[in-house]
């Protein structure tokens, strides 16, 4: 199963993906659970790489050129908040974390899917000595995040969570997949 279909159609209501890019997760979300979905990403460019029809998606659907930093929502106008490996990219976390928290609804849910710090020891130390420079050869991805520790250091309970290596070279494909919620 591939990961994206474990944790794209929880997503409910009004829905914001952060990060989008070039659309992939768009054909798992659940037209009879979703109501509208606003995605953004800061770039345009990856965003028109997309062949998708978004008339035929079954839900609302906007595309913003917009930073996790800074929203173009209002408060508490959220049910989901989907990210599917964005959260390694996003430069300043801390004010893209608190953008997530004002905009979600107190019922609200982030709902995760991210590449991450392994627990393998060996694997970890690969992924503390490649990181300088995968950030400059994969756009400011950061291969070594402690997910879990990520999302509670930005004010965020992990509600549920499952990990595993995903196939490939193994320190980029340990992923962690979940949700979570404002404290
Ligand atoms: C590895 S790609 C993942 C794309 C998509 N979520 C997926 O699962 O295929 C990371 C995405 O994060 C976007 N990104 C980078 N900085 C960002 C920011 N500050 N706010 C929102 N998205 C950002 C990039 O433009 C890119 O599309």
């Amino acid at each position: 199963m591939k990961q994206r279909a474990k944790v794209v159609p929880l997503a409910k209501g009004e829905v914001l993906e952060i990060g989008v890019g070039s659309g992939l997760n768009l054909s798992f979300y659940d037209p009879r659970r979703v109501d509208h979905l606003l995605a953004i990403d800061p770039s345009k460019e990856i965003w028109n790489m997309n062949q998708i029809d978004t008339d035929s998606l079954g839900f609302g659907f906007d595309f913003e050129e917009a930073y996790a930093e800074n929203l173009p929502l209002e408060n508490n106008s959220i049910d989901s908040i989907v990210t599917t490996y964005t959260v390694c990219s996003i430069p300043k976390r801390k004010e893209a974390f608190l953008e997530m928290k004002r905009v979600l609804r107190p019922t609200g849910h982030i709902i995760f899917c991210e590449h991450g710090r392994s627990p393998e020891r060996w694997i970890k130390m690969t992924q503390d000595v490649v990181n300088p420079i995968w950030k400059i050869m994969g756009g400011g991805c950061t291969i070594n995040l402690d997910i879990p520790k990520v999302f509670e250091e930005c004010g965020f309970r992990i509600n549920q969570i499952d990990t595993m290596y995903i196939p490939g070279w193994k320190p980029a494909c340990f992923n962690y997949w979940g949700t979570a919620k404002a404290i």
